[in-house]
């Protein structure tokens, strides 16, 4: 198993909302909702657009061009047009790190 990745600090990302980072040449958006820290992949199954730049409520990413909705702890879609489910990755914590496991 890979040693875990720092992908930014808990005090750049929003109480609810979502930032872009780069892992391991890989795009993941880094999201948080309801004081907890998600990692999903960052492109839209639907069509090639950045997650993080949509809106994040209750647990859930929405995919700002055509309104997809995406479970942050699964990365399953709960809205339509997508019907494909975007890779999820485990997150730690450690203090104001935010790491990500990008391989197991
Ligand atoms: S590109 Fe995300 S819903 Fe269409």
């Amino acid at each position: 198993m890979t040693a875990p990745l720092k992908a930014c600090a808990l005090s750049e990302l929003p109480e609810e909302g979502a930032l872009r980072v780069e892992l391991d040449g890989k795009p993941v958006c880094i999201a948080r909702s309801g004081g907890t820290v998600y990692a999903i992949g960052d492109i839209c199954s639907h069509a090639d657009v950045s997650l993080s730049e949509g809106d994040v409520e209750d647990g859930h990413i929405e995919c700002w061009l055509h309104g997809s909705m995406f479970d942050l702890a699964t990365g399953a879609p709960t809205g339509l047009p997508a019907t494909k489910p975007v890779p999820t990755y485990a997150v730690t914590v450690e203090g104001d790190s935010v790491l990500v496991q990008m391989e197991s």
